[in-house]
């Protein structure tokens, strides 16, 4: 891998500290870093390099430390840099630069820049324009790559404005706009679980697929995030991104090569063909929720409007259940239903692929005739894996049919280090490789998907917002989503394969 330097912009935030530099760090225990490289933070705080270190490295609780890693700490320490600057004032960015080319002496990383914007959504568009001004998109004597965080654009029109700005100032090929879903191990091996395997995708189509569902629950609720959170609300914060790159890696048609470019046109494809949902139909398709006060195992929780920065009667949703359809030769009229929300009674995300009945049913399930119960469910986290239920007979007399599963757990695969999101995610960048990042036309076509549907709960206040108890699987009027001969949603727990038995809070 080519020499380099990583600048991150919003140094002093809540992410460098949290995700970014612990992948890093990871990275170069795993010795996956170039042999030379370097950090430089860069945001308003006046912090010192020294202090810098303190704040993202020695004194953040999200590093392990080992004390027999005490001179690794130390060499990876010495290379994490800061620069303070007014990042709204175009003339600070000639600091930047000068950091940039004393940094690239002395550890003599070629000119190779990734420049990660960790900021206040609002400053996507200035930084991109202020690094231009001083050459810094340029790029003759290494390569320049640029970074950007979600969420990418508020809506509709701010992403293409957005997209516009980059662009303006970089080509395509060196923006990396991040999903962190796409960094995890499970979303990928939904691409190897459908084209590594000549059992599934025979079946991958409206012939034996009766519905999809997606499940992406969180039990805890929006904590201190009350202000960002009100400002965006289920649909924004993961449905238009993390879930509907779910609903792509599940949905899209075999991709030429595992390549980034030919992966990034299937997924295209496929957004462009989802139906969009019509005005009239947007609230018996799209349920959204707020959570209300309740008492879960006997200590009470607060609703959603009882938190911190959440103005007193936010209509916000912080759950969100669409269906909707993909119109193309594959899917045509089978529903997706996709579903997402805070404070649900567990964290987990899965996908369940419900199969048709078979033709003709012969025998019965305990006392019901045996219809439709075959079900791949894969599981994105945690105890990440695939489950696979079919009907077995029940031993003795007759034809009495039951449910079993067949069970993989992703645990039993290796016990290596599996990177999380964010350390395969940032290695990538370093390579070049932008297989796991999305591209500015899906984005876009994402927002025009969802565009309508925010529009309707803004100008339409007769479409309800259901509250529902803290601790609960949301509003019970989701269930109604489904037609009468599917099956409903399946209410995981943490563990895969139990969730029939119990369901833990
Ligand atoms: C973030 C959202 O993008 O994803 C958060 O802003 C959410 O609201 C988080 O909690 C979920 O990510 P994960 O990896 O914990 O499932």
């Amino acid at each position: 891998m080519d020499q380099l330097i990583f600048v991150v912009f919003g140094a002093s935030g809540d992410l460098t500290k949290r995700k970014l530099i612990p992948a890093i760090f990871e990275l170069f225990k795993e010795e996956l870093l170039p042999e030379r490289f370097a950090v430089l933070g860069v945001s308003r705080s006046e912090l010192s390099d020294e202090a810098f270190r303190e704040h993202v490295f020695y004194a953040n609780d999200h590093i392990e430390t080992v004390e027999e890693e005490r001179s690794n700490f130390r060499n990876f320490a010495n290379r994490l840099f800061y620069q303070p600057i007014q990042t709204k004032e175009k003339t600070d960015y000639e600091k930047v630069k000068n950091r940039l080319i004393q940094l690239d002496e002395q550890f003599e990383t070629g000119g190779n820049y990734i420049f990660y914007l960790s900021t206040p959504p609002s400053l996507y568009g200035v930084i991109p324009e202020y690094l231009s001004a001083y050459g810094l998109n340029k790029e003759n004597g290494g390569w320049r790559r640029l970074v950007v965080e979600k969420p990418f654009g508020y809506d509709y029109e701010s992403a293409k404005d957005l997209n516009e700005k980059l662009t303006l100032h970089f080509d395509e090929e060196q923006i990396y706009r991040i999903d962190h879903y796409l960094g995890k191990e499970t979303v990928q091996n939904l691409l190897v679980t459908r084209f590594a395997n000549g059992i599934f995708e025979p079946l991958w189509n409206r012939n034996y697929i009766q519905h999809v569902q997606i499940t992406s629950a969180e039990n805890i609720g929006v904590g201190s995030r009350g202000g960002y959170y009100d400002q965006s609300g289920a649909l924004r914060d993961m449905f238009q991104n993390h879930l509907m790159q779910i609903v792509a890696h599940v949905a899209m048609e075999p991709p030429i090569s595992s390549d980034a470019q030919a992966i990034r046109s299937e997924k295209l494809k496929l957004f462009q063909s989802i139906r969009p949902i019509p005005s009239h139909e947007i609230p018996k398709q799209v349920i959204r929720g707020q959570y209300l006060a309740s008492t879960i195992q006997d200590e009470q929780v607060n609703g959603y409007r009882d938190e911190e920065g959440v103005p007193n009667g936010s209509r916000t949703e912080t759950y969100v259940a669409v269906k909707f359809f993909i119109d193309n030769w594959r899917w045509a009229d089978v529903p997706f239903y996709v579903r997402t929300g805070k404070a649900l009674p567990t964290k987990v995300t899965e996908v369940v692929i419900t199969f048709k009945h078979p033709p003709h049913a012969l025998f019965r399930q305990r006392d019901h005739v045996f219809g439709n119960n075959n079900q791949l469910i894969i599981r994105i986290q945690p105890d990440e894996g695939l489950l696979l239920k079919f009907g077995m007979k029940v031993p003795g007399a007759g034809f009495n049919v039951k449910n079993v599963g067949m069970d993989f757990h992703y645990s039993d695969l290796t016990d290596a280090h599996v990177p999380a999101a964010y350390e395969r995610l940032l290695l990538d960048v370093m390579k070049g490789d932008a297989t796991l990042y999305t591209h500015g036309d899906s984005v876009i076509q994402l927002w025009k998907f969802v565009q309508p549907i925010l529009d309707a709960w803004e100008s339409d206040p007769t479409i309800k917002v259901y509250g529902y108890p803290a601790g609960t699987w949301g509003p019970t009027i989701a269930s109604k989503l489904m037609g009468p001969d599917e099956a409903t949603w399946r209410n995981p727990c943490q563990n895969l394969t139990t969730s029939s038995t119990y369901s833990e809070l």
